[in-house]
């Protein structure tokens, strides 16, 4: 159903490869289930290469894909995304938020609450800071 490729956003994307239809679980953000204070400390190391992997999931925990990821973690955000956010029983799911055609790049709103240090490419002219 999806594949991942080069992104026009930015480095790697994820892309349909069939229509899609809303409300479809697209694939699961898998990683490992750490700490929040573990995912801040991790997060400003891989911030410093441009790179956001660690997904919260509750006020206590989040999900590193950088270790024990799988194609979901390739998923740019979008400030008008044709995805969304699906958590349900500690599993996060990427759900359609339309009917998906085949060959478009899949996005959703990673709303980061980091400090903002990467311009968002989602669309022309967009003044979003992730
Ligand atoms: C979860 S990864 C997505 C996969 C990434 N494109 C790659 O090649 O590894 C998140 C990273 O992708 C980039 N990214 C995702 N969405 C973006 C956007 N809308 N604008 C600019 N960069 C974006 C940022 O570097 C961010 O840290
Ligand atoms: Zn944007």
């Amino acid at each position: 159903m999806i594949v991942k490729r080069h992104s026009k956003i930015a480095g790697w994307g994820v892309f349909a490869t069939q229509a899609i239809n809303k409300n479809t679980r697209i694939v699961d953000y898998a990683g490992e289930r750490i700490t929040n204070a573990e995912s801040l400390k991790r997060e400003r190391r891989y911030i410093r290469r441009g790179h956001i992997w660690c997904f919260k999931l509750t006020n206590r925990t989040a999900i590193d894909a950088g270790v024990g990821g799988n194609v979901a973690r390739f998923i740019n955000h979008s400030c008008s995304p044709n995805c969304y956010v699906h958590i349900v029983d500690g599993v996060i799911w990427i759900r359609a938020a339309r009917k998906i055609r085949r060959g478009e790049e899949l996005t959703y709103n990673y709303h980061t609450d980091g400090e903002g240090l990467i311009e968002c490419r989602c669309c022309q002219g967009c003044k979003t800071l992730l």
